[in-house]
């Protein structure tokens, strides 16, 4: 693990330190005591014979020696082309020894070789030029020096290297598997008999390679790897290219050989030694596609092989590039810290990310594992065959590849639901965006943890709605040719932003003719419409050109357009939107590809909007006018006047008359509204009432998920006649649709899903029948010693309702030990979260952080589901803070774990103690060196919650005893 305990000190020890560092670097060039010596810069490099001179002013290394490079960032000069890796993994002492052989390419002469190595021992290294490999003559040893506080090492060389010149470094080291989730690590399972075992693997994204071999771990670094393994009979070995041989050596110990990679970053180099059994297929165009997992989940594996292949074939056409490898390995991974990683040929996913069992996934169990392989066959293009340059822009990778599920996912399946989800994930992030302490797509990042904090639903769903956005402005079409030809013409190599925007705004179709950088349509010019195409084509020109996509990109929040209709003309004005507080920020100015369709015309309108200020005219006079179509825009939109209102009787009288979509976004805009206070409270549930005869699905999901926000947190703060008239309107509301749910995994995915949520809340407040039932399910589920097969869908609900006894609390937990179902599992966890006593609560915690029975890969989630509960939220919180240091030890700071821990179990509370304690726990951390963005965003979170209530609980009162 990059940053356990005495590591974290090491981060705090790097930020200080590059603080001091940069002082100290402005001095050097004010006092212009060395004019050549500038280390600040990212393309001198000091000359060795600086470094001899001067060496007081480095940065020292652990013998005590200078170390000659200031900066966190490596040096240019020396290049690597390839790497020969050797790594023998021992799964019985529980390390590894290593050697590899690194191909570089001196650019500029120098006498040092600056590399990446964290907590491995060197135990030599030696350099050869061209020639001594020719003739076979040994290496020159070299001196190593080391900086932990920058995970780098030197190799000092006794000659100096030559320009343009080939040498190559031999590094033999060894080091213990790391006990966390990064580098190289050991991960363990038992199998049915009740045997732990333990296989060994890699996880290297984003600086974590360097824990497994030294090497230039930077993306920008790309180089081909020749990988080989060696291991016990027992075993297999599995990298990310095809295996050429095995060697067997004395002693019954074997050595896998693998041919050679494309080039790559290291980053996504990966390994792993195992035991696990496969399945495999051959896609259409011949790459072999194998899903790993553990012996006993091998009958699990079947649907990712399914989906995978189909992907493949899609990507590859849709693309237009071939998957460049012979193979791809997705393998299931017992400890697994993220979701899943794509390793270019070697996808590694967390169990529940891939495997599928018919008895207990359900529904959304399906599309999550479909939505994870979608997302990392995408990387194999996006992020693995074109790299971004450096990490501020990984919304590149992380961005494109969520953007590229819901395509995927839309063309290669029968349900048609990532539309849906798409949505939601931009209302995912349009609540972080629209808080102060946001931040834009494209941001610096140098340190290790800045480098984790951008892997953020920033990078990934406002990477992915922007992408959306223009999509959808540009056409589908124009859209795929811009990417393919971004993805052909930086392939094995790395882009930026401005490289992404040129190659859309060249996405020209075949037939299309350019002038003046211009495509011009053969069949438009002749007719008579030519105007009016000659400046839908400037529109697209301009919507792809940086002008524009830097005001997304390199601007943090979303807009809010403000309508106000008179007559026939539309004012429109826009401005940052901010919820919580109301400020006017003259700063911000965003160039917004607006739609629009009004009640007199479905037909979708567009316009850009580039001032603060804009007006449109409508051909006539409409009773109301609805922007940003099928919810497809990254901005919110507010309605002055009668706007609203108009759009509420519309609902009321015909909603149909709205697309499913705009009807979603309304509601959507209408809650963001009222907690920016810019909208009353009873507005927007008035906006709500029309649900009763909503039929769409999706929309029917939204209303009902702010009710349950509501309830929730009314719930938390024990606001009980709230609570109750909140459980009687819904009940009331909702009952015919209620009594119509089967207990069954009927249906389509829509049906389905409505089922579970529906009936999850019926039981969570109470209601009679649903608790009934699901009590006779779980009784004849418990009598069935745990074999009766309960409807997928619901089985969460009917192991929650069970968990609320002692005795079906305690079976549960059995049950969770003996169950080889990852998706069953989490379930049953889920269901222990929301027991209403403390001391299995906190049974539930020591479990976690025992690690064994629960594993440690899952108490972040588990601690975010006991704060959850109301009966848990104190108890979570408590553990965190005075736990700290423990989960420190297990998590890296700035990881998706750690951040998960933060937010999870703080960002709902609502009154001013609570944030007032939040504040004391982080400015002591903070006194310890811990800074996080995540501090600032539920600080931000938590007293938007203590305004909305001021504001709007009363109103929520009325309006309740109003509508019972
Ligand atoms: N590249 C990431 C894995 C990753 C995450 C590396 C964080 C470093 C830091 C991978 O492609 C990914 O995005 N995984 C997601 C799953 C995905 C379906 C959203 C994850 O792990 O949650
Ligand atoms: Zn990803």
């Amino acid at each position: 693990m990059l940053e356990s305990c005495p590591a974290l000190h090491g981060v705090a020890f790097t930020l200080s330190h590059l603080l001091i560092f940069h002082a100290f670097c402005t001095k050097l060039v004010l006092t212009i005591i060395l004019p050549k010596m500038c280390i600040c810069s990212y393309f001198s490099t000091p000359s060795i014979d600086q470094f001899n001179k001067d060496a007081g002013t480095f940065p020292v290394a652990t013998n005590g020696q200078p170390f000659p490079w200031h900066e966190l960032r490596l040096p240019t000069v020396v290049t690597p082309l390839h790497y020969d890796l050797f790594v023998h993994p021992n799964l019985t002492s529980l390390d590894f020894v290593a050697s590899e052989k690194i191909e570089v390419l001196v650019r500029d002469a120098t006498q040092f070789i600056i590399l990446h190595s964290t907590d491995l021992e060197i135990t030599n290294a030696t350099l050869q030029s061209e020639e001594d490999v020719r003739y076979r003559k040994p290496g020159k040893k070299l001196t190593v020096l080391s900086y932990p506080a920058h995970q780098q090492i030197a190799l000092l060389v006794p000659e100096k290297l030559m320009a343009d010149l080939r040498y190559y470094v031999t590094i033999d080291f060894q080091a213990k598997l790391a006990d966390g989730f990064e580098g190289f690590y050991k991960s363990t399972y038992r199998t049915l008999g009740g045997e732990t075992r333990i296989i060994a693997v890699t996880d290297f994204e984003p600086t974590q390679a360097r824990m497994a071999f030294p090497c230039f771990d930077e993306p920008l670094f790309k180089a081909s790897f020749s990988i080989k393994i060696r291991r016990e009979s027992r075993h297999i070995a599995l990298s990310n290219m095809p295996k050429v041989k095995t060697i067997e050596l004395e002693g019954g110990l074997l050595e896998d050989h693998f041919e050679t990679t494309v080039k790559m970053s290291t980053y996504l180099v990966a390994y792993i030694v195992c035991d696990f059994n496969s399945v495999s297929g051959t896609s259409s165009s011949g790459v072999k596609v194998s899903v790993y997992a553990s012996p006993d989940k091998w009958s699990q594996t079947h649907y990712a092989l399914e989906a995978s292949l189909k992907l493949l074939d899609f990507y590859e056409n849709y693309f237009d590039i071939n998957y460049p490898l012979p193979k791809l390995d997705l393998v299931a991974i017992p400890d697994f810290e993220s979701g899943a990683m794509e390793n270019w040929g070697l996808i590694t996913y967390r169990e529940t990310s891939l495997l599928f069992d018919p008895k207990t996934s359900s529904v959304s169990d399906k599309l999550w594992v479909t939505k994870v392989v979608a997302h990392e066959l995408a990387h194999q293009w996006f992020g693995n065959l074109v790299t971004m340059e450096w990490w501020n822009d990984i919304w590149l990778n992380e961005g494109f590849a969520t953007y590229m599920e819901l395509i995927s996912a839309n063309a290669t399946h029968a349900f048609k639901v990532s539309d849906n989800f798409f949505l939601d994930l931009c209302f995912e992030v349009i609540k972080r965006d629209s808080l102060n302490s946001s931040r834009p797509i494209s941001n610096q990042a140098e340190t290790p943890t800045q480098i984790r904090e951008m892997f953020d639903t920033v990078s990934y769903n406002k990477g992915a709605c922007i992408l959306n956005m223009l999509k959808d402005f540009l056409s589908e079409e124009k859209f795929q040719k811009g990417i393919i030809n971004y993805l052909k013409k930086f392939s094995y190599g790395n882009a930026k932003n401005d490289d992404l925007w040129s190659s859309l705004s060249n996405s020209c179709l075949e037939g299309d003719f350019t002038s003046g950088g211009f495509c011009y349509s053969d069949s438009k010019t002749t007719s008579n419409t030519v105007s009016i195409d000659t400046y839908r084509l400037e529109e697209i020109w301009y919507i792809t050109s940086p002008r524009m996509m830097t005001t997304w990109t390199l601007q943090k929040g979303i807009p809010l357009v403000v309508v106000k209709q008179e007559g026939r003309s539309l004012r429109l004005q826009q401005e940052r939107f901010l919820s919580g507080i109301f400020k006017e920020d003259p700063e911000y100015l965003w160039h917004i590809p607006l739609t629009y369709s009004t009640s007199s015309s479905n037909a979708i309108h567009r316009h850009i909007l580039k001032s603060k200020t804009d007006t449109l005219d409508l051909p006539v006079k409409t009773s109301w006018v609805k922007f940003n179509v099928d919810s497809n825009g990254y901005y919110i939109v507010h309605y002055e006047g009668h706007g609203w209102d108009q759009l509420i009787t519309q609902l009321n009288q015909n909603h149909t008359l709205l697309r499913p979509k705009d009807r979603i976004g309304l509601i959507h805009d209408a809650f963001q509204l009222v907690s920016a206070g810019r909208l009353t409270l009873d507005k927007a549930l008035d906006l709500t009432r029309y649900l009763q005869h909503e039929t769409n699905i999706p929309a029917l999901l939204k209303g009902l998920e702010y009710l349950e926000t509501f309830y929730h947190m009314m719930d938390r703060r024990n606001i009980s006649d709230v609570t109750e008239n909140l459980k009687h309107y819904f009940l009331r509301y909702f009952k015919p649709v209620i009594d119509t749910q089967s207990w069954s995994d009927e249906g389509s995915v829509w049906d389905r899903m409505l089922r579970s949520v529906l009936l999850k809340l019926a039981c969570y407040l109470n209601h009679a029948p649903c608790i009934r039932k699901a009590t006779q399910l779980f009784s004849q589920w418990m009598e069935s010693g745990g074999k009766l097969n309960i409807p997928t869908d619901v089985l969460k609900i009917v192991y929650s309702v069970g968990a609320q006894t002692t005795a079906g609390w305690n079976y549960l937990l059995k049950q969770y030990e003996l169950s080889v179902s990852g998706a069953e599992k989490n379930k049953i966890l889920y269901a222990l979260s929301t027991s209403k006593h403390e001391e299995k609560l906190m049974k539930l915690i020591e479990l976690g952080m025992e690690g064994k029975v629960i594993k440690t890969q899952d108490l972040a989630a588990l601690l975010h589901a006991i704060a959850r509960n109301p009966e848990g939220q104190q108890l979570a919180w408590n553990f965190v803070r005075e736990n700290w240091t423990e989960l420190l030890k297990k998590f890296g700071l700035g990881s998706f774990p750690m951040r998960m821990i933060i937010s999870g179990t703080t960002a709902h509370f609502s009154s001013k103690d609570e944030l007032q304690e939040v504040k004391l726990f982080f400015e002591f951390l903070k006194a310890q060196g811990s800074h996080l963005d995540v501090f600032q965003i539920v600080l931000e979170t938590i007293s938007k919650n203590i305004k909305w209530l001021e504001k709007n609980l009363p109103t929520l009162r009325t309006w309740l005893l109003a509508s019972i």
